[in-house]
């Protein structure tokens, strides 16, 4: 896979003197989902306002598709859709007009079917005729997406996209999403909601008071850092672990019940079969026995802590 961003170096301090980007270096790569965690105020609305030439960097370069964000401006920002993380609207306007306009900004011949279709997938094609002001704010931020693929970006950024979307229309968000990333188009997202990031992402970035303090691919990220955790429920309750287990990572729970056996995910030897075997010796049995793996919230709110 070949970069479509090439971010070198970047950095941001803003007129009040704060620094809100520190050397960022992040390549994204061509058609993949990239999700951009971090903390209020960490600097993914700033690094996302740089590249699609809202905010100047204060030093450093991005190049999209090999053009200069700042030389080579409109080339550059053509190939990009943006969905702020404010919504922003000209609330007068109808939604058919809003889109076209958007379109006709970035010099694209007038497409109505394209136009339509988009708005079909967005659940808002009913709304069409409808001025924005009139529409509920889940479907305003809906219009703010139609808007930002009016003009058949290759790049898209979606800065907290479902923030205010019920459930339902944020599972229908993700299907349009992933059927934009089948289509080729390149997908970077900020979230507060980890689910989001876990659902959808290929490769996860953390960023942390404007500095990126991890990139990983998400499977590898969740093997890596994801402990995973046995349960093991207790045919006769135990009043306290027998001397034969105290070398197991094992915990009881207070009703002596269940049994807990924590262990290293990406370690082979996990230490399991040793625990049943000595459960057996010790004669202590188990009805039901359930694995589970950390989630990236977990791990993610652990990496934030680690690097405070
Ligand atoms: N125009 C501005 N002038 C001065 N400081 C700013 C400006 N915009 C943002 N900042 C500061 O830069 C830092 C990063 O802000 P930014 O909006 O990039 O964070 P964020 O990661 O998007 O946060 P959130 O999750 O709340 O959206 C914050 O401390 C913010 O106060
Ligand atoms: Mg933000």
């Amino acid at each position: 896979m070949s970069a479509v961003i090439a971010i070198q170096q970047l950095s941001k301090t803003y007129a009040s003197g704060h620094s809100a980007l520190r050397q960022v270096d992040l390549e994204i790569q061509r058609g993949e989902i990239f999700a951009l965690l971090g903390p209020n105020g960490a600097g993914k609305t700033t690094l996302i306002s740089i590249i699609c030439g809202i905010v100047n960097p204060t030093s450093g370069q991005v190049l999209v598709d090999g053009q200069d964000i700042v030389r080579d401006y409109r080339a550059a920002r053509s190939q990009i859709g943006l969905v702020p993380q404010e919504l922003v609207n000209d609330v007068f306007e109808t939604v058919s007009a809003s889109l076209r306009f958007s379109r006709g900004l970035f010099g694209k011949k007038p497409d109505p079917a394209y136009l339509e279709q988009l708005l079909r997938d967005l659940s808002l094609w009913d709304k069409r005729d409808a001025k924005i002001f009139e529409l509920s704010g889940g479907m305003k931020r809906r219009v703010m997406i139609a808007k930002a693929l009016a003009h058949e970006p290759r790049i898209l950024f979606l800065d907290e996209p479902t923030a205010g979307v019920d459930v339902e229309l944020r599972r229908d968000m993700w299907e349009m999403v992933r059927r934009l990333r089948e289509r080729g188009v390149t997908i970077i997202l900020t979230t507060h909601y980890i689910e989001e990031a876990e659902e959808m992402a290929d490769r996860i970035g953390i960023i942390r008071k404007g500095e990126i303090i991890l990139v990983e691919d998400k499977a590898l990220l969740m093997r890596k850092l994801g402990k995973k955790q046995l349960s093991l429920q207790l045919k006769q309750p135990l009043a306290s672990l027998p001397g034969s287990l105290q070398g197991f990572a094992l915990e009881l729970d207070a009703q002596g019940q269940v049994l807990r056996y924590h262990y290293d995910g990406q370690q082979e030897h996990s230490g399991i079969a040793e625990l049943l075997r000595t459960l057996d010796e010790a004669g202590i049995e188990f009805g039901d026995l359930q694995s589970s793996q950390s989630s990236l919230e977990e791990i993610f709110v652990n990496l934030l802590r680690e690097s405070a």
